[in-house]
């Protein structure tokens, strides 16, 4: 029987907790991560050995590996999410939901002896800067040498973190690739279970997960415990846990504004968190504090203040280029584990979307050879970087700051290619929360169905930790108590012409709407008024340096009368699903949508 290190901390529930689990999980040894560089570098070299981490050339990328996961295993998986609250209705429709006691006789099961032949590394993390009002901690124990390596990247991991917890509470987070070694037994260099549980105790702060050994299902101080147990947290004291980036704005005259962005997985947000101007943007400055989660307080100044919680980048790299985000290829230039991307025959490392041309022949994410011809990517599309928000070229200098950041306006975006506008603003705080609770979006890597649009509240979705009915209401009572509540926003970057293209140039071009947010949090710049809110005429957007005349703008912004009346009927069928549960301001807002519809022009054109 391993013993713990007594030395680490004198937290009696934390020592007993690890000696409990360890006896259950039955690990060759246990390690406490001090979340020193040292201890991170020998997590690599000792990965590199069991063939679980390529070293990439080190000439070409100092201080970068590769991992390739089992092709089983490569993204989060939402129907085997689970949300345990003990009366199911507290979970809401949207959740997966199993009686508490009978799913921990479930994982009890599953984790007995589940560590045999392995290590099992004692992970203590700060989620947000440390001694935060803001952040909290966490202590997760894990089998994976990989998943120990990017806590350390992505969360103030380690001692320091054991000592601002001192004998308070913490969120226990237990995770086991599910892949026991019998002595003698060769080791694989992915290990994982195909029975796979991501599962949350939302009464008693606890995450149990079993099975995989990739991102948000593994990383547990990530979407486990900053958005489903965080948002149970913060719906009990009176905050927000959001699937946000936090991006700070400077105009030319040095005024600074922070806004807060929320779109599904893969529709964007690492690309607006680090977003470079365009030419004719002159002193004008965008400045990275998050690109995945916000944790949002209410300040004494009846502001909202907001940290991000990670310390770290998990990032979709597919797509990315030195035009699409110049900010993450400067960052994965050194000291980043790459996650399933293609390896070149020079130890470089390669992505579908990447600047020029495909090389002659790659090894793909699944260590098959590849060439241009090659019918399947070389890198999946869910292939992520790894990356601390130190190295990051637009890391905002409150990034760290204990005392978060002043929001002015929150932005909703989804993946819709008809319908939706590529701007409007909310007409007030109960608008936006209705706005944002009926966003939809097409298609994200973890879902289940690749083909249809799906409601996602908030982008919250597969996050939120409880009813999303009541997690609405939440934030109709959050506004309540503000002096001033942000603005609120929906975006949509996604809208297709008649040949199926993206009408909107996107990426660096999206400083034009981020402009006129800003401008209309700080109430100084024009709008139209719509049936579906404020929204900016052609005027009223900056042009320099883009050519988009008003025709093509109006293309992108008007509403047609039938295909609006279509979705304020659809969304019917989201909230009949919450029956009693559903604020009444939900349906008012509906039906006050269909009648402007109703009395609006067979299509609205911001043109007039
Ligand atoms: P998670 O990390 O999964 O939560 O997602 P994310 O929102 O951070 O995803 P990410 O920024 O990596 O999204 C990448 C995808 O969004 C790629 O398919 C990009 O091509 C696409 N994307 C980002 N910005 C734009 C844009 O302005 N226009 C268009 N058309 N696509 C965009
Ligand atoms: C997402 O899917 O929204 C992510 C990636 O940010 S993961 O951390 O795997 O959840
Ligand atoms: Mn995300």
């Amino acid at each position: 029987m391993p013993g713990t290190d007594k030395d680490r901390s004198n937290n009696q529930a934390l020592l007993k907790w690890v000696e409990d689990m360890a006896r259950l999980c039955n690990p060759d040894q246990v390690h406490w991560c001090d979340g020193s560089d040292q201890e991170y570098q020998r997590l690599c070299a000792q990965m590199v050995e069991a063939g679980t981490l390529i070293e990439l050339n080190q000439d070409k990328r100092p201080g970068c590996y590769l991992a390739q996961s089992n092709p089983s295993d490569v993204a989060r998986v939402e129907n085997r999410t689970y949300v345990c609250s003990k009366d199911e209705k507290d979970a809401g429709p949207t959740n997966n939901w199993v009686d508490p006691a009978e799913m921990k006789k479930t994982m009890n099961g599953l984790f007995d002896g589940a560590m045999r032949g392995r290590t099992m590394y004692v992970v203590p993390f700060s989620m947000g800067p440390l001694g935060s009002h803001i952040a909290h901690i966490g202590v997760q124990l894990t089998d994976s040498p990989y998943v120990a390596a990017s806590m350390k990247i992505m969360t103030r991991m380690g001692q320091q973190a054991l000592d601002v917890l001192g004998d308070g509470a913490f969120v226990p987070c237990m995770h086991s690739v599910g892949a026991p070694l019998e002595p003698g037994q060769e080791d694989v260099s992915w290990p994982c279970n195909e029975t796979k549980y991501i599962v949350q105790y939302p009464e008693e702060r606890a995450i149990w997960s079993y099975g995989s050994g990739y991102g948000g299902n593994a990383l547990l101080g990530k979407k486990c415990f900053s958005l489903r147990i965080a948002s149970v947290m913060a719906r009990d004291q009176g905050w927000l846990a959001e699937h946000m980036l936090i991006l700070g704005l400077e105009n030319p005259k040095g005024e600074k504004t922070y806004v807060a962005a929320a779109f599904p997985s893969a529709c964007g947000k690492t690309n607006l968190a680090m977003l470079i101007p365009p030419e004719g943007f002159a002193g004008w400055k965008v400045s990275t504090v998050g690109d995945d989660i916000a944790w949002i307080k209410p300040g004494e100044d009846g502001r909202l203040y907001a940290i991000n919680p990670e310390a770290g980048y998990f990032g979709v790299v597919p797509g990315t280029s030195s035009k699409t985000n110049p900010n993450a290829m400067e960052m994965m230039k050194s000291d980043t584990m790459f996650t399933n991307v293609a390896l070149t025959d020079d130890g470089d490392v390669w992505w579908e979307g990447a600047d020029g041309d495909p090389p002659e022949h790659l090894t793909d994410w699944k260590g098959n050879d590849w060439t241009p011809a090659s019918e399947t990517p070389a890198a999946h599309p869910n292939a992520r970087f790894t990356c601390a928000t130190t190295k990051c070229p637009s890391a905002d200098p409150a990034w760290d700051d204990p005392a978060g950041v002043p929001i002015s306006a929150f932005i909703f975006g989804g993946r819709l290619s008809h319908t939706f506008p590529l701007v409007y603003q909310s007409f007030d705080w109960e608008h936006g929360v209705y706005m944002a609770a009926t966003m939809g979006s097409e298609a994200t890597a973890a879902a289940d169905n690749q083909a249809a649009i799906r409601r996602d509240p908030m982008a919250m979705l597969p996050f939120c930790g409880y009813n999303m009915a009541d997690y609405w209401n939440h934030w109709l009572e959050i506004g309540k108590g503000l002096a001033d509540p942000p603005k609120i926003f929906r975006v949509n970057w996604f809208r297709k012409d008649g040949d199926g293209k993206f009408i909107w140039p996107g990426f660096g071009e999206n400083m034009r709407v981020l402009q006129w947010i800003v401008e209309r949090a700080r109430e100084e710049a024009e709008a139209a008024e719509s049936p579906f809110g404020y929204q900016p005429r052609h005027q009223d957007i900056n042009w320099t340096g883009l050519e988009f005349g008003a025709g093509d703008f109006d293309g992108i912004m008007d509403i047609e009368r039938a295909g609006g009346a279509e979705e304020a009927e659809a969304q019917k069928e989201l909230f009949d699903r919450f029956d009693d549960r559903l604020p009444p301001e939900m349906e008012a807002q509906r039906q006050a949508l269909a009648e402007r519809l109703q009395s609006a022009p067979e299509v609205w054109r911001v043109s007039g």
